[in-house]
Formats: C-alpha cells, sequence, structure tokens
C-alpha cells in the first residue's frame, strides 16, 4: 500500500476510538518516525474541559514512549481536514524530521493536503536559538 495511504489508514482507524463526547470532532493521528514504524493517537476529552489531548500529542507521546525520536510523516483525519492546533504544532516541530510532511486528510470528502511544518509553523520557538539570540540583544 502507497505509505501516505497506510497512514491515513492508521490515523482513520485511531479516529474510531477518539473520546470526544463534548465536542463530538473526532480526532486520529498516525505519525511515521524514521525507523519507519507508525504510531497512532486519538482526541481524548475530559469533563474538565482544559484537560482534553489531541490526537496529534497522543501520536507523538506515543512515538517517545516507544523509543523514536524524529518523525517524518504524520496523517491527521477530521471530518473536513481540520488544521492542527497551535499547541500541536509546536510539538510537531519539537521532533520533526528536516522533511517532514503533515496531511491532513477529510472522512466526509477524501481530501488530502500536504504541508511541511515550516508552512504551519513559521519561526518555531526553539530553546536553543531564542534564548542565545535574546541574551545577545540584551547584552547590547
Ligand atoms: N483537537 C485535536 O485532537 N487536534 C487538534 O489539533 C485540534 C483539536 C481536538 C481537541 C478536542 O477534543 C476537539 O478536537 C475539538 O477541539
Amino acid at each position: 500500500m502507497d505509505p501516505i495511504k497506510k497512514l491515513v489508514a492508521a490515523a482513520r482507524e485511531v479516529r474510531e476510538r477518539a473520546y470526544a463526547p463534548y465536542s463530538k470532532y473526532l480526532v486520529g493521528a498516525a505519525v511515521r518516525s524514521e525507523s519507519g514504524a507508525v504510531f497512532a493517537g486519538c482526541n481524548v476529552e475530559n469533563a474538565s474541559y482544559g484537560l482534553t489531548i489531541c490526537a496529534e500529542r497522543n501520536a507523538l507521546a506515543a512515538m517517545i514512549a516507544a523509543g523514536g525520536s524524529r518523525w517524518t510523516e504524520i496523517a491527521v483525519v477530521t471530518e473536513d481536514e481540520g488544521t492542527p492546533c497551535g499547541a500541536c504544532r509546536q510539538v510537531m516541530a519539537e521532533f520533526a524530521a528536516p522533511a517532514a510532511r503533515i496531511h491532513l486528510f477529510s472522512a466526509r470528502t477524501g481530501e488530502i493536503s500536504s504541508y511541511s511544518i515550516g508552512e504551519l509553523l513559521p519561526d518555531a520557538f526553539t530553546l536553543q536559538s531564542r534564548r542565545s539570540i535574546e541574551c545577545a540583544d540584551t547584552s547590547e
């Protein structure tokens, strides 16, 4: 099977287990690590709304917990090709391989659109580079 289709299939499957009784917005994400292994995650909501965890971050956490370090592709399935929230973009950036691609798939229309992490999160915050720039600025 085509690698992107395989990733989308994994995201669609895990989306069926999304726990979203409050928003009813089901999200499934599947991430492929540099080793080729695939890790999936769905959104898990909570009665205390702010404790909700997004599908993308759950998939990335599963990759890290399994010993992975970088991802090359992630597929996110929603009803409408919903784009990842800002928090998820920042967490994606933390572990993205240089040419990483994000595929957003609509379960309703079957349409897919693909992005780089730079397109979704230009000028991402990174601790090392930002801190050295800020330190340099204040010493002037
Ligand atoms: N959600 C995700 O799983 N990923 C995102 O990037 C955006 C939002 C979830 C959180 C919540 O369960 C539901 O979608 C509606 O916000």
